[in-house]
């Protein structure tokens, strides 16, 4: 079964351009789904269509079954949403943001008081439990904003960024919640930038870029369709655009990094290895520039998202 379909999905905001552009996907029941893409992709906006927050210039949208322009309502009961801005009780403890949120929810207090117990501890809160939401840090604020939104049992989870601010150890502590989650049957679908963290944690991922979903796959799938590609990354001491430019004229498919910079490797994706080097070689000898930096390595899920995104980048 289907916890999310989308069939040629379209969002404007000002009636003019497109910022969601005929996207067409389905999430599956209990699976963790990885919505990535740069920033103002229109990740942020799916989730809000989703959600039911906004409605869908054009297309469809059933979530958990349900018409999202009919069933807003009763989608909202049965769905977790962590947006992307905070929100919590600046005036509460921690403690009360979670019981109010339990109650809000009808649960028995008595379930309330054990779910908060279970996350207190599992996101490591329990020193912070009497202070009030307004004298934690940031972090901290986060953390109780997910905890929050976890108190009530949901089917389906949309998180926007929920790593972001965490420290390394909150950060895997949700990551292996969200794991135990889909385990029991929870479908989990989130936005992120960090790959390491989709690799680790999403079954399939949708990748997004102006609006448009280039690719919708599980990891490995997607690894493996780039099997033969090698990432080249390389330095020289003078002047690196113009060689990213040689690379982009000469090269034959493949992508060169558009943000190249002095202090960065240009970093070049492409199944023609010779081809490549022999083009950065010549250039370093008519130029009469030096090699600072040279590394070739098999193409991980970071440069996938990487060519996927930068093969689009003039569309
Ligand atoms: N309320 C709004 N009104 C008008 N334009 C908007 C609105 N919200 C977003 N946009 C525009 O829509 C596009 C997609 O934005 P969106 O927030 O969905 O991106 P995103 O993928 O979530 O980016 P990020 O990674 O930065 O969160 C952007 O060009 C953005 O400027
Ligand atoms: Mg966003």
């Amino acid at each position: 079964m289907n916890s999310i379909e989308v069939r040629n999905l379209r969002v404007s905001y000002d009636g003019k351009k497109y910022v969601v552009d005929d996207l067409n996907f389905e999430v599956k029941e209990g699976e963790i789904f990885g919505f990535l893409g740069p920033n103002g992709a229109g990740k942020t906006t799916t989730i809000r269509v989703l959600t039911t927050l906004i409605r869908p210039t054009g297309g469809t949208v059933n979530v958990l079954g349900m018409d999202v322009t009919k069933y807003g309502l009763e989608i909202r009961k049965k769905i977790g949403v962590i947006l992307q801005q905070p929100s919590y009780e600046w005036n509460l403890t921690v403690e009360n943001n979670m019981l109010i949120y339990g109650t809000l929810w009808n649960i028995p207090r008595i379930e309330v008081k054990k779910k908060m117990e279970e996350l207190i501890s599992k996101f490591d809160l329990g020193e912070i439990r009497k202070t009030m939401a307004a004298d934690i840090s940031i972090g901290q604020r986060r953390r109780l904003q997910l905890v929050r939104e976890l108190m009530h049992d949901s089917k389906l989870l949309f998180l926007d960024e929920p790593t972001i601010g965490l420290d390394p150890i909150a950060r895997r502590s949700l990551l292996t919640y969200f794991k135990s989650l889909a385990k029991e049957g929870t479908t989990v679908f989130f936005t992120t930038h960090n790959l390491e963290e989709a690799d680790f944690l999403c079954d399939r991922v949708g990748i997004i870029n102006h609006g448009k979903l280039y690719a919708v796959d599980s990891i490995d799938n997607l690894k493996a369709s780039y099997e033969g590609e090698r990432t080249i990354e390389v330095m020289v001491d003078k002047d690196p655009i113009k060689l990213v430019e040689r690379l982009k004229q000469k090269m034959d498919g493949g992508v060169v990094d558009p943000s190249t910079s002095l202090d960065h490797p240009i970093k070049i994706v492409t199944n023609k290895v010779p081809e490549t080097m022999e083009i950065i070689n010549d250039y370093i000898r008519q130029e009469a520039s030096s090699l600072l930096w040279l590394n070739v390595k098999k193409t991980e899920l970071e440069d996938v998202f990487f060519k996927v995104v930068g093969e689009h980048h003039n569309e």
